[in-house]
């Protein structure tokens, strides 16, 4: 009951509820929340620190970044789940300026996010193919959705459309949604040049999917994040708008370079002078946002984060785990570098099925 207290004094207060609305939609900086609210950072701050204290909100660092956004934890979301019942969306005129204000948050970072995209659309294929074996990837797609039945599915940051083109004839029909022009391009050419019909892909924002609640009709049977996550400033927000969007019983798929044994500093290190050759882990519960250099002049922005930030955004948009793999390397890709042959226990990609709903 303590607890319970703590946050509804916490929550007390015009600006906190305001806090407590926006941070149960978005993660927010709080030069970003500062600018919504129009006050002054100190006051900002003072407040965000209130409802960290209460346990209401959780603080993130990520890198030079610091980001807020509601805690998930079952009491503290479920109190921020009524108080939003209680102010009814749209109603109240500060709420509702606020709302307009974190859309135009978000629509500078999505410009932001776009800019790289268009500069690298052409060069994705090879990207893509540095960071993942192909074939190992396509393998554990299909067997994975052989599991389910499927006959619409969404890929979300569908880039390229390669995911679409392995995916089509396994489906009855597949949509892809991408916020880069560039990127649709090439999707487009990919899946007019191999004949496909059954898949089609789109601009859109995968924060606001242009979908309809998928309970109320025509939901989507799968909805997949290939290579997307690490990506976005706000999983939270996408997780929960992809569970928007399936039906009852709907998976969805989350595909990622593996966050722990993949975190930024690993890898295998071959100590000569103590003769010992082990996978070193980099410092995994740090989220650290990088520029990883793939290619002289080519960045790729990389967001790490410890697998339990996926996890719990997935419990909170009601998700329920069905199945983890983590492949080992194929030996095609471990063929490649001599240092991989002996990493061949270490796996670089985590796939989740999720589904929505309770069996
Ligand atoms: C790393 S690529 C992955 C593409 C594809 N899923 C694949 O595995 O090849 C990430 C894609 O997400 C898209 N993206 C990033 N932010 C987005 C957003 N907010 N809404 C929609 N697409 C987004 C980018 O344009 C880019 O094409």
């Amino acid at each position: 009951m303590d607890q319970v207290l703590a946050m509804l004094r916490a929550a007390a207060d015009p600006t906190r509820l305001r806090l407590l609305m926006l941070l149960s939609e978005a993660e927010l900086t709080v030069s970003e929340i500062t600018e919504i609210l129009g006050q002054s950072q100190p006051r900002a701050s003072r407040h965000l620190q209130l409802l960290c204290d209460a346990g209401l909100l959780d603080r993130i660092k990520e890198g030079a970044w610091v980001f807020y956004r509601g805690s998930d934890t079952t009491a503290a979301a479920a109190l921020v789940r009524a108080f939003a019942q209680l102010t009814i969306a749209g109603a109240d005129p500060i709420l509702r300026d606020d709302e307009k204000r974190l859309q135009q948050v978000r629509a500078e970072r999505a410009r932001q996010a776009a800019k790289y995209f268009a500069a690298n659309a052409a060069q994705w294929e090879k990207i893509r193919a540095l960071h993942v074996s192909e074939s190992e990837v396509e393998r554990a797609v299909i067997s994975l959705l052989r599991r389910a039945s499927l006959h619409q599915v969404l890929d979300a940051g569908t880039g390229t459309g390669r995911m679409l083109e392995l995916l089509a004839p396994h489906i009855r029909r597949g949509i892809g949604i991408d916020s880069s022009p560039e990127m649709l391009t090439i999707a487009r050419d990919r899946l007019a040049n191999a004949g496909i019909l059954n898949c089609q892909v789109r601009r859109g924002d995968v924060y606001r999917l242009p979908f309809p609640d998928g309970d109320a009709r025509d939901g989507f049977d799968a909805v997949l994040f290939h290579q997307v996550l690490h990506f976005l400033d706000d999983p939270q927000t996408a997780i929960r708008e992809a569970n928007r969007v399936l039906r009852s019983g709907g998976r969805f798929l989350f595909f990622l370079n593996h966050p722990l044994l993949q975190t930024p500093g690993s890898g295998w290190i071959d100590d000569r002078i103590l003769d010992e050759q082990y996978w070193r882990i980099g410092p995994y519960l740090i989220e650290d946002r990088s520029l990883e250099e793939v290619e002289k002049d080519v960045h790729i922005p990389f967001v790490h984060r410890p697998l339990s930030r996926y996890v719990n955004a997935m419990v909170a948009a009601d998700l329920f785990v069905e199945r983890m793999e983590e492949p080992a390397p194929p030996p095609g890709f471990l063929a490649r570098a001599e240092e991989y042959k002996e990493a061949a226990t270490i796996p670089r990609l985590l796939f989740l099925v999720t589904r929505k709903g309770r069996r």
